[in-house]
């Protein structure tokens, strides 16, 4: 597919990204207050810059492993069908697991993946995403933390890419073509 040129405009700044962050850990921990260990689960590759923030101010015993699950590959639009590319290292039988994702838009993904999870008989199971697009969303399924709700623009930034660019702003940025300005 020919790229498109495109600007991004910011719409959240690392600063407040920080800021949510915290609050998020706070009530985590406060959720988790009694595990031995949490296992915080990164849905690769998305989450890969919110799960290395988030997990640092976490004050519990934690450990990490990643998941990766895709079902947009290169494309806008999801393609519905959502496949697990690689599965945890470790055991989650009876652990505590929190599920990390970066942003719901139609749900598939998150929904797909908790059920997946849940296969393995985790003692609790929790979810967090740091954006949600809730106006796109196609199946029912709700993250227990969400850091923005956010419109139905095409965002990139703090692990979110677009055509695998962008993953590596600090900010969360808008996608601006700039080819349909007339
Ligand atoms: C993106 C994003 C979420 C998912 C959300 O992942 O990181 O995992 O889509 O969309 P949904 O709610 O409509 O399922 P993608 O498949 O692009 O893989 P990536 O994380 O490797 O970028």
């Amino acid at each position: 597919m020919p790229h498109r040129p495109y600007a991004i405009d910011e719409m959240i700044s690392a600063k407040s990204i920080a800021a949510r962050i915290e609050d998020l850990a706070r009530d985590i921990q406060a959720d988790f207050a009694n595990t031995d260990k949490l296992v915080v689960v990164g849905l690769l590759r998305g989450s890969f810059v919110f799960i290395a923030d988030l997990v640092r101010e976490l004050d519990l015993p934690v450990e990490v492993d990643f998941l990766e699950a895709s079902s947009y590959g290169d494309a806008m639009e999801s393609s519905r069908e959502v496949r697990i590319f690689k599965d945890l290292r470790g055991q989650i039988e009876g652990r505590d697991v929190l599920v990390v994702e970066d942003i719901i838009d139609t749900g598939h993904t998150l929904s797909h993946v908790s059920d997946y999870l849940q296969t393995k008989h985790p003692a609790r199971l929790r979810s967090i995403a740091l954006l949600d697009k809730p106006a796109r969303r196609e199946v029912d399924f709700k993250a227990d933390w969400t850091g923005f709700e956010i419109p139905d623009e095409f965002v990139v930034g703090y692990g979110i890419d677009f055509a695998q660019r962008n993953r590596n702003l600090p900010f969360i940025g808008k996608v601006r073509f700039t080819d349909d300005a007339a």
